[in-house]
């Protein structure tokens, strides 16, 4: 009989490839891996081979750009999804996508259990853990990295004894974790929150002093809440996000420096880089702004900061998240129009938009001929609208009604 197995998420890094012998070792476990392809620009056939090289029993590659895109991302960019007003939330929409994976290969296989890679003060145990469980909660996770206790110095010896392949290149000082959505740095002189990223921290998008000096624009044509065609050439989604990302970096647009609020209770300094996602959910905020009446609009937005917290906080397989879901979804029936966006040395500004479902009537928002709104109206209605002012005003012995305390009346 061969030993049991576990599905380890493996990301072809150091801490990940320690995992295939240390699952062996402590717990008894043969390890198939499984890649994931999210985006991220790391060479997938390498990946296989170095787990396979580090002890793995089976490695599973998965071209999900398309599933991420259609299924994590989409439904985030219709709920214009912002953690704490300024995160993306790439990093943390992979995860839910990963851990359907692992549970789809672990039923396969037969496996009693899952790992990951993260350790025990991160946000992306949480959303592993939680995701797996929402699914498969038959399932163990194992998180070595949260029992093994290992300095990178110890890991690497580690390694080297357990005939893990330690590649010579020279460590940088951050860590990053990069897909469609966006690039996260951290940890080096990032981890002082009052010291300004360095450009090597950077990857994806240019210094915008850099950036060329006369702006882009780009036209991008929405169906129903979701981009469907950049510059007049139609693309499916995760396609335009990887080409939007490219045309935006280059302009310096969506570097963000946030000092997040992580699920454990650290405050972390995180530096992303999500150019196509600031540009498109500006762009979709737009277009909702001109065809979604106010109280939609007001009370989309706090169902979308629930929305992100839920993402950020591991909860994308949960009731509240499919809920939420469907109100966003009916809210989109009629955001489908055309917005241009102006990039230019890091902005990404909205230099135009239209719809045919648009509220904007010229007829009653101009200053000039042809007005058809009926001003003499309005006062009546403020008298009305007024009315509870008014009546509190009067039973309220009001500091507003006293003589103004200027020095006139001082004693
Ligand atoms: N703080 C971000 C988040 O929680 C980024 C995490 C990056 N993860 C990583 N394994 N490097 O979403």
């Amino acid at each position: 009989m061969s030993p049991p197995k576990v599905v380890l998420a493996y990301s072809g890094g150091l801490d990940t490839s320690v995992a295939i012998p240390w699952l062996k070792e402590h717990k008894g476990l043969d390890v198939v891996a499984v890649t994931v392809d999210v985006g991220q620009p790391v060479d997938l056939e390498r990946v296989r081979t170095k787990a396979k090289a580090s002890g793995a029993v089976a490695a599973h590659v998965a071209d999900a750009r398309r599933e991420f895109a259609d299924e994590f991302l989409a439904p985030a960019l219709r709920a214009n999804a912002l953690y704490e007003g300024v995160y993306p939330l790439s990093t943390a929409l992979a995860r839910p996508l990963i851990g359907r994976h692992l549970v789809e290969v672990a039923h396969r296989e037969g496996a009693a259990a899952v790992a990951h890679g993260c350790t025990g003060k991160g946000n992306d145990q949480v959303r592993f853990d939680l995701s797996t469980t929402s699914l498969a909660p038959e399932l163990e996770v194992i998180a070595p990295a949260r029992e093994w206790g290992m300095s990178r110095e110890q890991e690497i010896d580690y390694a080297r004894a357990h005939q893990v392949p330690v590649e010579a290149t020279a460590a940088s000082p951050y860590s990053t974790d990069e897909n469609l959505w966006g690039r996260s740095v951290e940890c080096g002189v990032l981890e002082d929150p009052d010291v300004e990223p360095p450009e090597a921290a950077y990857g994806w998008t240019v210094a915008p002093a850099e950036a060329p000096d006369s702006p882009t624009y780009v036209r991008l044509v929405f169906e129903k809440g979701l981009p469907v065609s950049m510059d007049g050439r139609p693309l499916p989604f995760h396609e335009l996000i990887a080409r939007l990302n490219q045309l935006a970096g280059s302009h310096g647009v969506g570097r963000i420096d946030h000092v997040e609020s992580r699920v454990v209770g650290i405050k972390s300094r995180e530096v992303y880089e999500c150019p196509a996602a600031v540009v498109l959910i500006r762009a979709h905020q737009a277009l909702e702004g001109l065809v979604l009446p106010r109280d939609v609009l007001e009370f989309k937005r706090t169902v979308e900061q629930r929305y992100a917290q839920l993402i950020y906080d591991g909860l994308w397989f949960s009731p509240l998240r499919t809920s939420l879901e469907a109100f966003v979804q009916v809210t989109q029936e009629r955001v489908s129009g055309e917005v241009t966006m102006k990039l230019f040395k890091g902005s990404a500004t909205i230099a135009g938009r239209r719809s045919p479902h648009s509220l904007y009537q010229p007829s009653l928002a101009t200053y000039s001929t042809g007005d058809r709104f009926r001003q003499e109206m309005s006062e009546g209605f403020i008298y009305v609208w007024g009315l509870p002012a008014r009546t509190w005003a009067a039973q309220t012995p009001s500091t507003a009604s006293a003589p103004p305390r200027t020095a006139k009346y001082r004693p």
